[in-house]
């Protein structure tokens, strides 16, 4: 047994992931804002809680968050920004950071994990990319070195992401003690997608997930798509334990688990019910007009939540059920997202022209038939929750996808929800929901007429058991299950 070196919080639960639970903003006087992370990953994540003692090892995402950390002893950040979390955040070379998050994770393994690439053009693997491929080991290895730096004898340590699928080996490298979990929160890419990335790329991806104890995905069929990944590419076996799948390699056995993600009701009906959300219906019901039905989806500003495809199938919907032209409106929220890249500014100026086009065809003085913000506004999304009687949930693929299991939770008057197969969702919402294929417009366009047209009644019970679907995971749980799964 080789023991462990003395860590310095010796804490017994640690979390890496590149996004924090907190992030910092630098007015020109300098002074810094702590405000809370966003997005799924650290929804899920924020149940820790304080009082597990579990230390949270992320990076710093920008200017305000590299001060933060320059004001700190070696990145470990006042608890008090972070509601009681510990938060180790690392000062990453900016230069490191941008080839390894812009580059390889968001411009490359998103890519392929989400089938996003429009070949023959992309991908292509350049001298650039070799250069960004480095940066990503150098920035996985920072988070090793810290989780090894962190880490008491023995500890659970749950690796977060495609920004971190090299750190489980690496650090298993240096603390051979640890029990290491990866959760994967992408969908993963089928083998003869995965095989774009270059060969060695390919391999060290597997073979870093494989470092952990256990992999772990959202559904069961991102885990199968790793396994016949491992296998077809590594030629590792698979095989089963107690229940759950393994792939071994190279003597070593990795457990495959599956932890679908919840929403998080009890959080979500409480701040759905606060006074800036009833507000925000307000205003959102004046400006749609009292008799109108609502079609609502909130996503990021991101390439796969196929927000465009989603506007042409409403456009096609006025087009071959005139019954509804004045009748609905859609309203459309976009957080801003990895703006750092250009192909998600393009994109979201394309959203906008479509959005445009539709007004500018269909759009009388007294009614606008899309209402599109690009602008991050928690308290609005929430209120359009409330007051919908249609989500549009159409991504190319999604790991989970929140939105389509919090809409039903806060739905006032019940809401039929349109559903693309490809979200990791359609697993345990499928049923309830009106499926569709989402590159399929006029299927699209057919099901958001079936959506807007379904009984009253129909849609009470529908959302009713998708709401019920839809938190019998709540983050705590995914959590707890996880670190459970872990043994020790
Ligand atoms: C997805 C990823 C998360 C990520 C989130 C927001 O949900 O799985 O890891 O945090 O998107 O993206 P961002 O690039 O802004 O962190």
């Amino acid at each position: 047994m080789i023991a462990a070196p003395a860590s310095r919080s010796a804490a017994q639960v640690l979390v890496a992931s590149n996004r924090g639970p907190v992030s910092y903003t630098r007015a020109d006087d300098g002074t810094l804002t702590a405000r809370r992370g966003g997005g799924g990953l650290v929804s899920g994540l924020s149940a820790i809680g304080p009082d597990a003692g579990a230390v949270w090892v992320c990076a710093a995402l920008s200017d305000g968050d590299r001060a933060a950390v320059a004001a700190t002893d070696g990145g470990r950040l006042d608890p008090a920004d972070s509601g009681g979390q510990r938060v180790h955040m690392l000062g990453i070379d900016p230069q490191v950071y941008a080839g390894a998050y812009n580059g390889v994770a968001n411009s490359v393994l998103w890519f392929i994990h989400h089938l996003l690439y429009q070949t023959p053009l992309e991908p292509s693997f350049d001298q650039d990319f070799r250069t960004q491929w480095s940066a990503y080991r150098e920035y996985n290895g920072a988070f090793a070195d810290a989780l090894a730096e962190e880490a008491g004898q023995g500890a659970a340590v749950l690796v977060q992401d495609y920004h971190l699928s090299l750190t489980p080996r690496m650090l298993r490298e240096r603390r051979p003690d640890l029990r290491i979990g990866h959760f994967s929160h992408t969908p993963w890419a089928p083998p003869d997608y995965f095989r774009l990335l270059p060969d060695d790329v390919a391999e060290q991806v597997l073979l870093g997930v494989l470092g952990a104890d256990r992999a772990a995905f959202l559904t069961r069929r991102w885990a199968r798509a790793f396994t016949e990944c491992a296998a077809q590419l590594l030629g590792a076996e698979t095989g089963e334990r107690d229940g759950e799948p393994t792939v071994t390699h190279q003597g070593r056995t990795t457990r495959i688990g599956v932890h679908g993600l919840g929403a998080d009701g009890d959080f979500l009906r409480e701040r759905g019910h606060r006074a800036d959300v009833a507000d925000r219906m307000a205003a959102l019901r004046e400006r749609i007009g009292p008799d109108r039905k609502v079609i609502v989806r909130v996503d990021r500003t991101e390439l796969s939540k196929n927000i465009v495809r989603g506007l042409w199938s409403y456009e096609r919907l006025l087009e071959t059920h005139p019954e509804w032209v004045g009748r609905v409106t859609h309203v459309a929220f976009a957080y801003p997202s990895r703006y750092d890249l250009a192909v998600y500014r393009e994109y979201t100026d394309t959203v906008r022209e479509v959005a445009e086009g539709i007004n500018e065809r269909f759009g009388t003085p007294d009614w606008l038939p899309v209402l599109l913000h690009v602008e991050d506004d928690f308290a609005r999304s929430l209120a359009a929750y409330r007051i919908a009687d249609v989500a549009l949930v159409n991504p190319i693929r999604d790991g989970m996808n929140l939105v389509a299991k919090e809409v039903p939770v806060l739905s006032d008057r019940g809401c039929a929800l349109v559903l693309s197969r490809e979200a990791g969702a359609f697993e345990e919402l499928g049923g309830d929901s009106i499926v569709v294929n989402p590159y399929d417009i006029e299927a699209t366009a057919d099901a958001l007429h079936r959506a807007l047209s379904m009984p009253d009644d129909e849609r009470a019970e529908r959302t009713g058991r998708l709401a019920a679907a839809a938190t019998a995971l709540p983050p705590a749980t995914w959590f707890t299950d996880q670190l459970r799964a872990l043994g020790g």
